[in-house]
């Protein structure tokens, strides 16, 4: 496929990207090398320069059936209704079935976002699946989603794992593919079975998670080059693999041979939190040029409600502008943010032309931020 503005994106990214990411390699005489986010003038055209925009064409979201309540868990570990609802936010979280996979959630929150965005399988390019918890080690989980709908054979699809992170990595690797003039209609979903990873006699973080899904189409469009167009206007995704033992699963194909049981230091994860995803998102705000009083809506990754309110106190973001569904969802890790995103779409909280902001921070420690107009 041939987009328009194909051959003049590749020779900027040829003359400006590649030499920028050489200097950036930088560790001399063997250093430590000390990473700084580089000018990212490829992306930031002046105004008026026609650039390829990824707009989110449609949302959709899967929940499973069975909710499991605060008392539930209350009555198998030593926790209360009150203890979580107070440290954390959460009021219930859905479970999947026996049975029912990440593919299966993944599946039916993109039909939903196919038939919002008035498209057909047969339109999409590229199947991208951001989750923790695939079926299998492999075949890719997006192969299993490409599969049960019918996406066309010889279509990209492939699985992104950076926890709860995910949906912003995965936001902009589908975002650069689509303005590379790679593919046009990208399936981008957040699904997660995280509850298979709990060690349900560890208090300290079965009372956490959920299961769900959530899909966006993002689809390629030519903008102008300012913050008035429609799509991803900046994204950001970062990581810092020192801290990666505060948050992980004490197992793995290659480590252990098993999947193992997620293990976190909560405290320390939290005090990490607040500052990484204020930094990410001041850093899409500068880029685009925006200030906080310009966002119409927060759509953050739904991790513990005290972490949501510290970050919106510290941006000065209006509290009713933060979109919460952690009190029905629990923390959904990558499926978290389209799973809100969604619920702002179907309930009228985000309409078209809307400025959203949108962050995430997890295992690795992986974090990010997405400024983007719906
Ligand atoms: O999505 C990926 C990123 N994840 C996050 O951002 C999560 C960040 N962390 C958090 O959200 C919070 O740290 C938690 C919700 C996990 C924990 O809240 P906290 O206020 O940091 O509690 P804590 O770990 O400091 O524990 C306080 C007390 C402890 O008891 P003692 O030592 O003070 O007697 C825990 O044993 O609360 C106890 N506790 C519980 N009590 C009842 C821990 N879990 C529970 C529980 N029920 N489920």
């Amino acid at each position: 496929m041939t987009l328009p503005l194909r051959g003049r994106w590749n020779a900027l990214l040829q003359s400006r990207f590649f030499l920028d990411a050489t200097a950036a390699t930088g560790a001399e005489n063997g250093a430590a090398r000390t990473w700084r986010p580089r000018p990212r003038t490829f992306s930031t055209p002046a105004d008026g320069d026609a650039m390829l925009r990824s707009v989110i064409a449609g949302t959709g979201s899967y929940l499973p059936e069975k909710v499991l309540t605060n008392d539930d868990l209350a009555a198998i570990v030593d926790t209360s209704d009150e203890w979580i609802r107070t440290r954390t936010g959460i009021r219930q979280r859905h479970v999947a079935a026996e049975g029912e996979n990440t593919s299966d959630l993944a599946t039916q929150a993109a039909e939903a976002a196919l038939q919002a965005a008035g498209l057909k399988a047969g339109d999409v390019d590229a199947v991208l699946v951001a989750t923790t918890t695939p079926d299998y080690t492999f075949p890719a989980t997006a192969c299993i989603v490409q599969a049960n709908l019918g996406v066309p054979a010889g279509a990209m699809a492939f699985d992104l794992q950076a926890v709860c992170s995910g949906f912003i990595y995965g936001l902009t690797v589908a975002d650069s593919l689509i303005r590379a003039g790679q593919v046009r209609n990208v399936l981008l979903i957040g699904a997660e079975t995280l509850t298979r990873l709990l060690d349900w006699a560890d208090r300290s973080t079965c009372v956490l998670f959920g299961d769900g899904a959530g899909a966006v189409v993002l689809r390629g469009e030519e903008g102008q080059g300012s913050n008035a167009d429609r799509g991803v206007l900046h994204a950001v995704a970062r990581a810092d693999g020192r801290y990666r033992e505060l948050l992980h699963t004490d197992g793995g194909p290659s480590a252990t041979g098993t999947v193992g049981k997620l293990r976190m230091q909560g405290r320390e994860v939290f005090r990490h939190a607040v500052a990484r995803i204020a930094e990410a998102m001041e850093e899409v705000m500068e880029q685009a040029g925006v200030s906080a009083q310009d966002i119409d809506l927060f759509v953050p990754h739904q991790a513990n409600v005290r972490i949501l309110d510290a970050t919106a106190r510290k941006l000065g973001i209006a509290p009713e502008k933060v979109m919460l569904t952690i009190a029905e969802h629990g923390n959904t890790s990558a499926a978290s943010i389209p799973l809100a995103l969604d619920a702002a779409v179907r309930q009228g909280r985000a309409g078209r032309g809307d400025l959203l902001l949108l962050e995430a921070m997890g295992g690795g420690f992986t974090w990010g931020a997405a400024l983007l107009r719906l």
